[in-house]
């Protein structure tokens, strides 16, 4: 058995090459291999149930050398957890329970027939799909980095291997020289997935070029983008594509220590990344004498609070050394002066897991995917209003209609689409007439938004454009360090306004105060957080200007969301008088006196829960 080889030393490429033919050999003599979801959202539906039915009933049946069950990271599809996948097939289950698993087996296993009631159902011509390949959600996705989550064990690294893993880290030493390395990165056109598109090849030349020993490489997986889990997911479901990553970066600079830095709450990421770490060094593809290259890089792990400044580069070096998460002014780059005052590469967990596809197949290969700026694909959350929630990656140039519509299924109960903001909490809101829009790090931010590290959040009639802008500047006003005064200060005064506006208060010159404010911000603040924490106002006064002036001057909220702006009411003539909303209010505001009486609704009682609304099945209660 392969696995009996997990921890014996390889000492040169030829090794590695010939543990993973045999490692081929092994899996193509089972017939079947099922995989089952175990990432973060999978876990919380019971996928470690449905994993453990899966063992226990192939085990009673004897089945163990057909069969193999593989847990796995995150598919991507996670509302449809927990996932199960047959292999080779491709036939995906979905929201499997471990009552369903005997069916499973005697039925696709050993019978070949596939259970329909498992199947994913297309919502509007309620078609039902058998192939992973085949469900919309997966279909026009490039899965070039997250695809591997779907097939390989993180916590084996046998899996890893066997997919062809660290052959990009042995082509790397044993055939190509650091500048090559960097060369190579360089023409693939690849740029920082962790925000601010930097080009990596330039950002691993001036650290290599820099004066210092010894230097360092930082990994990224902060993530804190409410809504983003793009990095975790990555980090639970593939962390030998980073550290793969890491050392030939570090090959690249010649650092010769790293650092991983994960947040706290990512104990599924913390764990995977312990293990593979210690795994690569027991296997000789990290630590000393890297495969009997004479090249030596370590890995450490370094556990994050869960302030989402400590993701800025210098907050986040300042955090390793076990000083308080503050950004420092980048006057010297950390290229120059990084960790301890030493060069420094710090990159993305996306970024790093690119890096060995450009190396085996080339920077040629990679810089035809994308648009003329922004090269490969890019991970992004897909979450909010719309059908299919999760995890999607897509080439760089794609539209935003076809991911929301074509991937995301559209928008739930046939409303409207209204908003996408993209970039995180310092992105933006676009609206609909930038859904014919490419997606590229330079797109995104003419249109007044950003690529941000890919949290994707779709909006539709049914949000407020400056409510929603309050709810990012009041996270941001939470997790602002407080060094400088445009920021801290700054936020609070901006969020106290939009509270006044939301809450039917506006002054006519409000909206000229918050630009003049968010101009102040943006040029005034001492790091990113600061720097693009105006971004959800410019924006959404740039798109959905109207919607301000509405709650400022009409004392309206037109989407119905601020409170103190709305009331509800009920339409008489469709009111048949069923008593429901009289039943769920809960203060008693509505009443009726008998069928033939209409139906009072309280305004001075009433708390605007909205109770009311939500259960009347004929649109008798309105909101005004
Ligand atoms: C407030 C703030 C938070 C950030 N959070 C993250 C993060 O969680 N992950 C990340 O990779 N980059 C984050 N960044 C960007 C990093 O500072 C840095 O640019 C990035 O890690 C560099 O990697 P890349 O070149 O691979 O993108 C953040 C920046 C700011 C200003
Ligand atoms: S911009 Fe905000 S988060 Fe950044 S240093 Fe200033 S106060 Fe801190
Ligand atoms: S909004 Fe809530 S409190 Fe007001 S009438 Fe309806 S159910 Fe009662
Ligand atoms: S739930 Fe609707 S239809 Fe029923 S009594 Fe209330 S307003 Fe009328
Ligand atoms: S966690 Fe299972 S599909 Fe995302």
């Amino acid at each position: 058995m392969v696995a009996e080889k997990s921890g014996k030393r390889l000492n040169s490429a030829s090794e590695l090459e010939l543990l993973c033919e045999e490692i081929k050999r092994s899996v193509s003599a089972r017939t079947r291999t099922v995989t089952i979801c175990c990432g973060t959202g999978c876990l919380a539906y019971g996928g470690t149930k449905v994993a453990q039915a899966f063992r226990d009933e192939i085990k009673s049946r004897g089945l163990e050398s057909e069969v193999e069950v593989k847990t796995t990271g995150c598919h991507g599809f996670c509302e449809r957890g927990p996932l199960v996948v047959i292999r080779p097939e491709n036939i995906l289950y979905q929201r499997v329970k471990p009552a369903d698993i005997p069916q499973v087996i005697d039925e696709t296993l050993i019978s070949g027939r596939v259970i329909d009631r498992l199947l994913y159902t297309i919502p509007g011509t309620k078609e039902k799909v058998t192939y992973e390949h085949d469900v919309p959600f997966y279909k026009k996705q490039m899965r070039l980095v997250f695809g591997a989550n779907g097939y390989i064990d993180p916590t084996v690294i046998e899996d890893y291997i066997g997919c062809g893993g660290y052959a990009a880290l042995s082509k790397t030493l044993f055939e190509m020289k650091p500048d090559e390395v960097v060369d190579e990165v360089k023409k693939s056109g690849l740029r920082g997935r962790g925000g601010g598109g930097f080009a990596t090849g330039a950002k691993w030349q001036s650290t290599r070029e820099a004066h210092g020993d010894p230097k360092y490489v930082i990994c990224n997986c902060d993530e804190g983008d409410p809504g983003a889990f793009m990095d975790r997911s990555l980090m639970e479901g593939n962390p030998h594509a980073i550290i793969e990553g890491m050392v030939i970066a570090a090959y690249a600079i010649g650092a010769h220590l790293g650092y991983i830095y994960i947040r706290n709450e990512y104990p599924v990421a913390v764990k995977h990344a312990e293990k593979a770490i210690a795994q690569a060094e027991a296997m000789g593809l990290l630590g000393e004498n890297i495969l009997g290259s004479g090249f030596s890089f370590s890995v450490k792990i370094n556990r994050g609070g869960g302030a989402f400044v400590c993701g800025e580069s210098t907050a986040l070096m300042a955090s390793v050394e076990g000083r308080v998460g503050e950004p420092r002014a980048k006057y010297i780059h950390t290229s120059e002066k990084g960790l301890w005052d030493q060069p420094t590469v710090l990159n993305n967990v996306e970024t790093l897991a690119n890096v060995p596809l450009i190396i085996n197949r080339g920077a040629q290969w990679y810089s035809s995917i994308g648009t003329a700026n922004s090269k490969g694909t890019k991970i992004f959350s897909l979450v909010g209003k719309v059908n299919n929630t999760g995890l999607i990656e897509v080439p760089m140039g794609i539209t935003l209609e076809e991911i929301v519509y074509g991937i995301g299924g559209g928008i739930p109960k046939n409303k409207k689409f209204k908003a996408i903001q993209t970039g995180g909490p310092s992105g933006g809101c676009l609206p609909a007439s930038k859904l014919d829009m490419p997606v590229d790090f330079d797109e995104l931010t003419r249109a007044g938004s950003m690529m941000g590290s890919g949290a994707m959040i779709v909006m539709d009639e049914d949000n407020c454009m400056v409510d929603i802008a309050r709810y990012f500047l009041s996270f941001l006003e939470g997790e602002s360090c407080g060094k400088c005064v445009p920021c801290r200060e700054g936020l609070k005064r901006m969020r106290q306004i939009l509270d006044r506006i939301i809450s039917g208060q506006g002054q006519p010159d409000d909206i000229e105060l918050l630009e003049n404010l968010s101009e102040t911000l943006t040029w005034g603040a001492l790091c990113g957080l600061g720097g693009g924490a105006a971004n959800p106002i410019m924006s959404t006064l740039r798109y959905f200007r109207e919607e301000y002036e509405a709650h400022i001057i009409e004392k309206r909220c037109p989407a119905g969301v601020c409170k103190p702006l709305i009331s509800y009411n009920i339409i008489n003539e469709k009111c048949p008088n069923c008593t429901l909303c009289i039943k769920a209010c809960p203060v008693g505001a509505i009443t009726g006196q008998g069928k033939k009486l209409p139906v009072i609704l309280d305004q001075v009682k009433c708390t605007k829960c909205g109770a009311c609304y939500d259960v009347c099945r004929l649109g008798a209660v309105e909101v005004r």
